[in-house]
């Protein structure tokens, strides 16, 4: 049986489908089963994320329809053993999910897979209230340390309390070390503070996942400080007691700024 988490923000971009990926590779090579549905609909993303656009045929929207099968509409990564993708459907005839059949896809989805991640719109709409109510787990919000993301994620948090939920895990994304460091931008453990919710983790602002993203590879092949970051959170997702060492000292820091330096792929660790 699974473990479903529901991946959700208040604002949008803050880094959702990015650090969903990241996490889903990360769980699947150290050899779980991983699923992620991409449940923003209209507006999918995982699909090129895990670079598996071009072999989309099926989608949620038909599955709820009934016009595939399960296997049909789940996609292997080719990158990583042991990730799926159940992609989002793309277009606005689309925009409408039934909520039942959701949870029905979710509770048949649950027997095959360890972990399931559920990528969520941004904000408090319906397509976040339809995951919500499908029977997830564990919600997981993710915002970045500025006081309009901050603000938002209270809001999402508001909408879970509501519905009696648990109180969500909270990943802080897109930090700068340096500019925390001389109280230009609120740390982690602020965002956390102000929040009230767990931290799971931070993520660097770092450049090589846009970089990985142009050349269409996840930024979890690269050896890099917001790998290293979600390898953490990962940890501790499978249970693994992992302290919080922040994300790298002063000195690799601007290092990294000084010398934009080429990419180094790493292999992956305990990849099958
Ligand atoms: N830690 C990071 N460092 C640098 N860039 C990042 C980081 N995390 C995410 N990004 C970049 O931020 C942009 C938005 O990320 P992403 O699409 O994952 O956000 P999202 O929350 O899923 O957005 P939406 O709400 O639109 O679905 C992408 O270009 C992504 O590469
Ligand atoms: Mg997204």
């Amino acid at each position: 049986m699974s473990v479903c988490y529901a991946v959700a923000s208040g604002k949008g971009g803050v880094g959702k489908s990015t650090i969903t990926a990241g996490l889903g590779a990360a769980i699947a090579r150290s050899g779980s089963r991983v699923l992620i549905i991409d449940a923003d609909i209209g507006l999918r993303s995982q699909d090129a994320i895990l670079s598996l656009e071009n072999r989309v045929v099926y989608d949620l929207i038909d599955l709820a329809e009934g016009d595939c099968t399960l296997d049909q509409a789940v996609l292997p990564s080719d990158a990583v053993r042991g990730l799926f993708l159940l992609p989002a459907a793309q277009f606005s005839r689309a925009k409408k999910l039934d909520p039942d059949r959701f949870a029905k896809i979710l509770r048949s989805l649950r027997q095959s897979y360890d972990y399931i991640f559920i990528d969520c719109p941004a904000g408090v709409e319906r397509g976040l209230r339809n995951v919500l109510n499908a029977g997830v787990d564990e919600e997981i919000l993710i915002a970045t340390p500025d006081d309009i993301s901050v603000r938002s994620a209270e809001r999402t948090w508001q909408v879970m309390e509501s519905k009696k939920l648990n109180r969500p895990w909270l990943i802080v994304n897109r930090l700068d070390e340096e500019l925390v460091r001389s109280a230009g931008m609120m740390s982690a453990r602020t965002v956390s503070e102000v929040l009230d919710l767990p931290l799971l983790g931070e993520i660097p602002d770092d450049p090589v996942v846009l970089r990985a993203a142009l050349k269409h590879a996840l930024f979890m092949d690269y050896d890099c400080e917001a790998r290293n970051a979600v390898m953490r959170i990962a940890s501790r997702l499978s249970g693994r007691s992992v302290p919080f060492p922040g994300y790298g000292t002063q000195k690799q820091s601007w290092i990294r700024r000084l010398f934009s330096r080429p990419l180094k792929e790493v292999s992956p660790i305990d990849d099958h």
